[in-house]
């Protein structure tokens, strides 16, 4: 029977003081890439409002966005544990509808979590999220969904006011049942105070190295977000162009009539019975020579 995937790894990069690594994926390519390279868990982030979609913000990310995103990404991989975003609006209203939108992403996409925005606020919405079985990942400090009230996507806490509340609402989602929080775009030293204040993994976005973990947008670290590179973002590759050189060749040899090549091509006569391989779009297809 396949590995059930738990939330374990967040308990034991606690317990034994270990770096946990989070990235995003909102799909199939990128959560088996991210698999790969042996994450401990991913992030259906609904960052994949500007990623993807092309939104300005991630307000208009609904739940099916959500739930189309995440089934392709829990179809992916075997063994990891899957968070998903609550999309905005989902959580803000009664904490009856938030259970009702939250069990649909359990049920019908099968992840194993939930993430949600911002600390007191939200206390009845997480204690009706841990009433119905949902492990609730918590989200403070820049919290794109609040992007109207907070003037733009500014670092937070950085005044000892702001600083000070931030560890109050951090202290508060520990205590609430949280399992893990992300903690974005925070000064250094905020971020480690609060780690040490707080009992749960803190999962860092831009807040320094001495959180528990760290997640990244993975289309930033691979380098497919065209121009965007806040100060906090490390690009590991640079895919976007190796992408466009990739499709600059296909179109160069196309135009030049050298593909495709006879090995691209089929002929008449016996076909090799199903020995393509993998999941491709037409998987089945024989591979090689020219039919
Ligand atoms: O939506 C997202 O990708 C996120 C991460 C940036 C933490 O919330």
């Amino acid at each position: 029977m396949a590995e059930l995937p738990t939330l374990a790894a967040f308990v034991r990069a606690r317990a034994e003081d270990a770096k946990l690594v989070m990235v995003t994926a909102y799909d199939v390519p990128t959560a088996r890439a991210a698999a790969a390279g042996g994450v401990d868990a991913l992030l259906v982030g609904d960052s994949l409002g500007q990623v993807l979609l092309g939104h300005d913000t991630t307000l208009s990310v609904t739940l099916d966005d959500m739930l189309h995103h995440a089934r392709a990404v829990v179809r992916a991989v075997t063994g990891l544990p899957v968070v998903v975003d609550l999309p905005y609006g989902s959580f803000h209203v009664d904490p009856r509808d938030t259970v009702r939108q939250a069990l649909r992403l359990v049920r019908e996409a099968g992840v194993q979590a939930v993430k949600l925005e911002g600390g007191r606020k939200r206390a009845d919405h997480i204690a009706a999220l841990l009433d119905a079985e949902i492990p609730v990942m918590g989200h403070l400090g820049l919290t794109p969904q609040s992007v109207n009230v907070l003037g733009g996507y500014r670092v937070q806490g950085r005044e000892d006011e702001q600083a000070e509340a931030l560890l109050d609402e951090a202290r508060f989602l520990g205590e609430a049942g949280c399992f893990a929080m992300v903690l974005e775009c925070i000064p250094a030293d905020l971020a480690r105070r609060i780690t040490e204040a707080v009992e749960i993994p803190t999962i860092g976005i831009g807040a320094g190295v001495e959180c528990t973990g760290q997640v990244l947008v993975l289309h930033d670290l691979l380098g497919l977000s065209g121009e965007f590179k806040p100060r906090f973002v490390k690009r590991y590759a640079d895919l976007g162009a190796a992408a466009g050189d990739a499709v600059a060749d296909y179109a160069r040899e196309v135009r030049e009539g050298t593909f495709p090549a006879p090995e691209h091509t089929y002929g008449r006569g016996r076909r090799k019975a199903g020995s393509g391989t993998g999941k491709g779009y037409l998987s089945g297809l024989e591979e090689g020579g020219s039919g």
